[in-house]
């Protein structure tokens, strides 16, 4: 048990860099991050909104979201406090995995508008304050698109080389035992040319061969198009995947998977996935970046384990600003096993890494389902208290749970490949709830997806009016986290759990913030030595309150206690 929560020896967290190192960091920024007039750049501040364009707001009736939609709706994200809005992909696109194969790397599908619209969205949203984060898909094209139509046409094609084509065994078999993410083979026969070509998803998704200098070439010019037209960074998709192996070793069996399971986990993906050769495609990514100015953001999405998802941030070259940290989705919700999981990644953060936390996003469960509502207002102080950027997925600051789909309105390859395991992503991609109104006020038309039942009570109109609603918890957590520096980019000291009460705090000069949230059902007390007062309270009911001696949680309750010593 602790008994001073607030000045007990400080137990600075980790190698986690000169922000853990040292509390005067505000007057010893680290080198390369120094953008801001205080030492932090603003994606270090900052807090990012991920937009899943087709479910956001459809402007034009055929029940799609679209970049005029987008548009239309910023208000809610500049209220609500984020800095920058991530938007998941709108190329043109055959929609095999709805966006994520994309045919046109420079152009946006006609479903979501033109290139003027939005030139018109990043204008607007940059007047209001507010970034444009891009979702780049580096690692794969449509079989739709005009390389791969190419590439497939002869063998001798000029690019044929820029994917990752293979010999048949002798037998007429597929060149190894690699598995596609979302069910069978990842090697698709091409009967014209008599090859197998790789596909880490589906066979409609094609890998790009990011050995050949002339895809990462033209991949680095997609970035500069977008570059050139104002974008302030990128969230990097599956770079995991980049590269693969050039020896066709099979990969082994992974002795952990369970029936169940993603029949993909079946084989440990060691000769498919982070390989070496992905960090030299990362560096030429951020050289890029940078020479556009320090301030563009690059956003990795790995899902890793924390050792490796380490070497993503750089090591002998220049990597992600933020390799994403997935493992608040990953991690059983008690809080012994989160306060390790703070622990472990801080301790494992190099020198001048900067932390990140997602709690969801259009590929994961929602938050509210996984945990339960109560519990998903505790998980959300968490988000935005504990050290690092968070992103936030459209809807979860409405508390939005997942939707069950029925059968005949699936839309999810990855759902019709391999059924029934709850492997679907339909149900956390339906579409945003903005008030009460036919269809919550997100398309005139039939949605592509069915709208939540609880849309009368759960949406923007509704909850921006009620002072305790869930929407209310996050836009006045985001409002302290901007206005408390120690919140945002203060040292991280210490999570631990005093029973089912996860505490840590955070520091910044002579300001103390302490954050305790109770994952139990029940009253919990916890003793502290050094008053303080109430910044927010979960239950958004007590501020400025003072504590004294002991601290008195409500069931489900989280608070944040700050206080300023001589
Ligand atoms: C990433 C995306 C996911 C997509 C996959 C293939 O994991 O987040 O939605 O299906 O990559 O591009
Ligand atoms: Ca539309």
């Amino acid at each position: 048990m602790q008994s001073n929560v607030f000045s007990a020896q400080l137990r600075v967290q980790g190698g986690a860099g000169p922000a853990a190192r040292s509390p005067s960091l505000v007057d010893r920024p680290s080198p390369g991050r120094r953008t801001a007039a205080d030492g932090f750049s603003w994606w270090q501040k900052g807090v990012v909104y991920q937009v899943y364009p087709r479910s956001f707001q459809d402007s034009n009736g055929d029940g799609i979201g679209d970049l005029e939609g987008i548009r239309q709706r910023l208000d809610h994200i500049v209220d609500l406090g984020a800095d920058a809005v991530w938007i998941s992909p709108f190329y043109p696109s055959p929609m095999a995995d709805f966006g994520y194969d994309v045919s046109d790397y420079k152009g946006v599908d006609p479903m979501f508008g033109t290139l003027a619209d939005f030139d018109r969205l990043v204008a607007s949203a940059h007047r209001r304050g507010l970034r444009i984060i891009l979702d780049f898909v580096p690692n794969h094209s449509s079989d739709q698109h005009p390389w791969f139509i190419e590439s497939r046409s002869s063998r001798s094609n000029p690019k044929r080389d820029w994917y990752v084509w293979r010999d048949a065994r002798p037998d007429g078999s597929p060149p190894n035992n690699w598995l596609a993410e979302f069910g069978g083979s990842a090697w698709e026969w091409d009967e014209a040319t008599g090859q197998y070509y790789y596909h880490a998803f589906l066979k409609e998704q094609p890998d790009l061969n990011w050995r050949n200098p002339e895809v990462q070439e033209a991949m680095l010019d997609v970035m500069r198009f977008w570059l050139e037209r104002g974008v302030d960074g990128f969230r990097v998709d599956a770079v995991h995947h980049l590269v693969e192996s050039e020896e066709p070793h099979d990969n082994p069996p992974n002795p952990h998977w369970r029936a169940g399971d993603s029949p993909a986990r079946r084989l440990i993906r060691l000769y498919s996935l982070d390989q070496d050769e992905t960090h030299d495609a990362i560096a030429a990514m951020r050289r890029l970046s940078d020479s556009y100015g320090e301030d563009r953001l690059l956003i990795g999405e790995a899902s890793l384990p924390i050792e490796q998802l380490m070497r993503y941030y750089g090591v002998s070259e220049p990597g992600f600003h933020l390799p994403f940290n997935f493992h608040l989705i990953k991690s059983a919700w008690k809080p012994d096993v989160i306060a390790r999981l703070i622990e472990d990644y801080e301790g494992a953060l190099p020198d001048d890494a900067w932390p990140n936390w997602v709690l969801g996003n259009h590929d994961r469960p929602r938050v509210a389902t996984r945990i339960g509502a109560r519990q998903a207002r505790v998980a959300a102080m968490l988000l935005l208290t504990v050290r690092g950027t968070p992103t936030i997925y459209q809807g979860e600051e409405l508390g939005m749970a997942d939707v069950p789909i029925p059968p005949d309105r699936v839309q999810d390859p990855w759902e019709k490949n391999v059924p029934g395991l709850g492997l679907g992503r339909d149900p956390e991609r339906t579409p945003m709830q903005w008030d009460a109104s036919r269809n919550a006020g997100f398309s005139a038309g039939e949605p592509w997806l069915p709208i939540s039942a609880d849309y009368a009570d759960v949406n923007v109109s509704a909850q921006r009016t009620n002072p305790k609603s869930m929407l209310s918890l996050y836009r006045d957590l985001i409002r302290l986290r901007h206005e408390e520096p120690a919140l945002s980019v203060g040292i991280h000291l210490a999570a631990e759990a005093i029973g089912p009460v996860l505490t840590f705090r955070r520091q910044l000069g002579n300001r103390r913030i302490l954050v305790a949230l109770n994952f139990s059902r029940d009253r919990q007390e916890i003793p502290i030595n050094a008053p303080g007062e109430v910044l927010i309270s979960t239950h958004l009911d007590r501020i400025d309150v003072q504590v004294a001696d002991v601290l008195r949680l409500r069931p489900n309750e989280g608070v944040v206690i700050g206080k300023t010593v001589e």
